[in-house]
């Protein structure tokens, strides 16, 4: 069990912030952060509950200027249970001594377990063991269940329990100045003697939350009933439950919960179905029953197995867990993206950015459920991106960097510089390579799942709207004689200008142009690849003639890619006269300089003026694409590609990266697996404990980094496994780390379930379950044909044995 679970042994206030993100219980429809169900939010404790797509826009005053937000609402506060010997203090850990202290992530099974020992100031102790889950079988149920021993003392004793939606968003200290409060209260009702109602509204999106909540008490298995008392203000409704208790016997305290908002399909009104879930609910065991089962038939698509003799395994069963805390198979159907920071804080705003593009690769090969429905998010915003291009005087779909409910532009107009106190422009939104991860993520979605349906109809529209848009956005230039992509902002968010420039954005951005030749002349392809009857109707639906589609042909092939040398990508058009940053100085001067943004800003300083990056940016095109795909890309634009040239651009940029995104470890470890194993390994280290350590320190109490938790195991699954999905067939040419034993996964490739196990001498294949189609899969440069119920062995130098 101990590689899957998390457990901390002691009672760290400072560190109970980070604790709770990362035993978050979630199940892709809501999820609520491991905090302790006694406290109300304090600077140790902070209970989120966040609904998937529960956001609301709110304006705050700020630097002269009225600026608005979508704000991921902190929705009302279900945990609250406490306990007090009468006339004591309630149950506080701050005020309490704690005798002992022990929680416990059990991710097998999805439960979060407490076990503390309290003393109050009269020397009488309890034993409080408490379990939580938010249930992955019932999407609309959590529960609560504790078992509470007093262990030197009996009389009388007072239980609380509550539904609490007096919350606020407090959960980052940045956007304290903005405006919190979300929630309208609606309704408080005691429904029976031991249930209660809350209902709730967001002020400008009018979601409407209903929670009902039942409490039970039991002793030696049977019911007791207490005397009861139940407080209810303006958003608030409480139970205090009093009755006796005899030193040393157990007591079971039980809290089951039904959530449902006006968001929710098959349903008539949210108070009405919370109502009726609670009625009809069973006890702690019968949920708990159900959830367990659900979780062991996630595990069983979910999980990579890991042999290394050190704590990898059970990081990267983190990784999995919380991807599944975001998105589950809760989440096929829901109008909802994937949130770049879980659904486990308020860190940007539970907007939606590319992150996608390295969480979806673990989907595809597993879930690819969930991918449809998570591309489908993008379908239904896709005309507010025609009319972001139009607004810009572009033809088709520009969607924007941050999406959250309707899929306007979200990102912020002004950010806050914690280091220095000043508000300033957010020139982020520039990003439109995001127009590049859309199309890149559908046609992936597409080679791993052979989703016919889905590319005619959704996907191809979706391509063939942004090709249109690239198009209408690229620019000849005549000396050169080629197509340019003016006016955006590349990954690397510390560049979003010229270094003492009015202007906002860049010219020709490595990354963006090579992203948007890609996008052209596979939009091209994707046409012979439908439905011929779709085809003609999407053409003339979305007016592209022959002369648009010469147009997209030949900037496929003409496309400007900037170089500093023969060699070396340059960033973007000027980046090679920027000035060299002293790295040395800074390291030495600050103690930690991965947002050397905030660094130089305080400073009175800009990133814009050196060679210093954020994240990696051009060297995505070699963590995105094959060497062959590169050399195919490169050579229809008459450039040339080898992969020393790899080499030389790593050699380049690994010196003047900061890391100051968490997406950008993966990246450095992923393409340097061949070129420098032990660096390589290095970030993958950095990579596991990124969040469970917190090492941006701070940033991870705010919400897990989904994409860099998903980038470790699209390392293990592309890189370590060498799994590549390819035109022709699944490639898996294993490449397996020293310090990595043996490997075991199972994935689903277009209708086949296939389990593979990798070690350093031999490759197992085995077809487990599937259709009647065959499938390819190469090894090692062969391409052989698979069945359903095959089982091959492959030794590492290719041969069949
Ligand atoms: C990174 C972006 C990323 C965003 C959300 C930013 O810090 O620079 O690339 O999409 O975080 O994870």
């Amino acid at each position: 069990m101990e590689r899957f679970s998390i457990s901390y042994d002691d009672w760290v206030p400072e560190e109970q912030k980070l604790r709770e993100a990362l035993c978050t219980l979630g199940n892709g429809y809501f999820a609520t952060r491991g905090a302790a169900e006694e406290n109300s939010n304090n600077e140790f404790n902070y209970s989120g509950t966040y609904l998937a797509g529960g956001y609301n826009r709110v304006e705050t005053e700020i630097s002269g200027r009225t600026i608005e937000n979508e704000d991921f609402v902190n929705f009302p506060n279900w945990l609250c249970l406490s306990f007090r010997p009468e006339g004591d203090e309630w149950l506080n850990l701050a005020l309490y001594k704690v005798l002992d202290y022990r929680q416990t992530l059990y991710m097998k099974i999805g439960i979060f377990e407490r076990d503390f020992r309290v003393e109050d100031s009269l020397g009488r102790r309890t034993h409080i063991q408490s379990r939580r889950i938010v249930s992955m079988r019932d999407r609309h149920m959590a529960g609560l269940q504790w078992h509470l021993t007093p262990e030197n003392w009996s009389g009388p004793i007072e239980i609380r329990t509550a539904l609490d939606g007096t919350v606020i968003n407090d959960n980052v200290e940045r956007y304290s100045e903005l405006e919190s409060h979300h929630l309208d209260p609606l309704l408080t009702e005691q429904l029976t003697d031991n249930s209660i109602m809350l209902v709730v509204e967001t002020k400008q999106s009018k979601i409407k939350m209903a929670q009902a909540a039942r409490t039970n008490l039991y002793h030696q298995q049977q019911p007791l009933e207490p005397a009861t008392e139940t407080n209810q203000r303006e958003g608030y409704i409480g139970q205090i439950l009093r009755f006796e208790v005899a030193e040393g016997e157990s007591y079971v305290v039980e809290k089951i919960v039904a959530f449902y908002t006006s968001n929710d399909r098959a349903i008539s009104e949210p108070a009405l179905e919370a109502r009726k879930d609670i009625a009809r609910a069973g006890r702690f065991e019968v949920l708990q029953v159900r959830h367990e089962h659900a979780y062991e038939r996630l595990w069983h698509r979910a999980d990579i197995g890991i042999i290394d003799g050190d704590k990898t395994q059970q990081l990267l069963r983190l990784h999995i867990f919380h991807i599944l805390q975001t998105v589950s198979l809760n989440t096929i159907g829901m109008d909802v993206g994937v949130p770049s920071r879980g659904l486990h804080g308020e860190a940007y705003r539970g907007h939606i950015f590319w992150d996608e593009l390295f969480i979806f690769p673990f989907l595809n090969l597993r879930f690819p459920e969930i991918t449809r429905s998570l591309l489908m998010y993008r379908y239904y915003r896709l005309d507010e991106a025609r009319y972001a291009a139009q607004q810009e005087g572009f033809r088709g779909a520009m969607f924007p960097w941050q999406s959250g409910s309707n899929g306007r532009e979200e990102s912020q107009v002004l950010h806050l510089n914690p280091k220095s106190g000043n508000w300033l422009p957010d020139n982020t939104h520039l990003q439109r390579h995001i127009n590049a991860a859309i199309p890149y993520n559908i046609w992936n979605y597409f080679l791993a799942t052979d989703d016919q349906p889905f590319l005619s109809f959704f996907g191809a529209e979706m391509f063939l709207s942004i090709a249109s848009y690239w198009a209408s956005k690229a620019s000849y230039n005549k000396e050169r004689q080629r197509y340019e992509i003016l006016h955006v902002v590349g990954p690397d968010e510390y560049h979003t200008s010229y270094p003492d420039s009015e202007g906002q954005g860049l010219r020709n951005n490595a990354y963006t142009n090579v992203m948007v030749a890609w996008v052209l002349q596979k939009a091209i392809e994707i046409l012979d690849l439908i439905e011929k009857s779709r085809k003609r109707e999407l053409l003339k639906e979305l007016c592209i003639d022959k002369e648009e589609f010469d147009l997209w042909r030949e900037i496929s092939q003409k496309m400007y890619v900037p170089f500093i040398n023969e060699a070396v990508l340059n960033q973007f058009e000027g980046y090679e006269q920027l000035e060299e940053f002293p790295w040395e100085e800074y390291r030495e001067k600050y103690e930690d300089i991965a947002r050397l943004d905030r660094v130089l800003e305080s400073e009175g300083d800009s990133p814009n003026r050196y060679k210093a990056s954020k994240q990696a940016d051009a060297l995505m095109l070699f963590y995105l694409f094959s060497k062959d795909e590169l050399h195919d890309i490169f050579g229809r634009l008459g450039y040339d590609f080898n992969e020393e040239k790899i080499r030389r651009n790593i050699e380049y940029y690994r010196s003047r990266t900061s890391h100051g995104s968490t997406l950008s470890r993966f990246v450095f470890s992923w393409i340097m697996s061949k070129y420098d194993r032990k660096e390589s390994w290095e970030n993958f280290e950095a990579l596991l404990i990124s969040d469970f350590k917190d090492i941006q320190g701070g940033t991870t109490p705010e919400g897990i980094h989904l994409g860099a938790m998903a980038g470790s195991l699209d390392l293990v699954q592309r890189s370590y496994a060498g799994l590549e999905v390819g035109d022709d067939a699944l490639w898996i040419n294993p490449n397996l780390p020293e310090r990595i034993k043996e490997i075991t996964m199972r994935i689903k490739y277009r209708r086949h379930w296939i389990s593979l196990s990798i070690n350093h001498e031999r490759l197992q294949i085995s077809f487990e379950e599937g259709w009647g189609n065959e499938v390819n899969i190469g090894v090692i440069n062969k391409i052989h044909e698979f069945k359903k119920g095959e089982v091959r062995t492959f030794s590492l130098s290719g041969k069949t044995s």
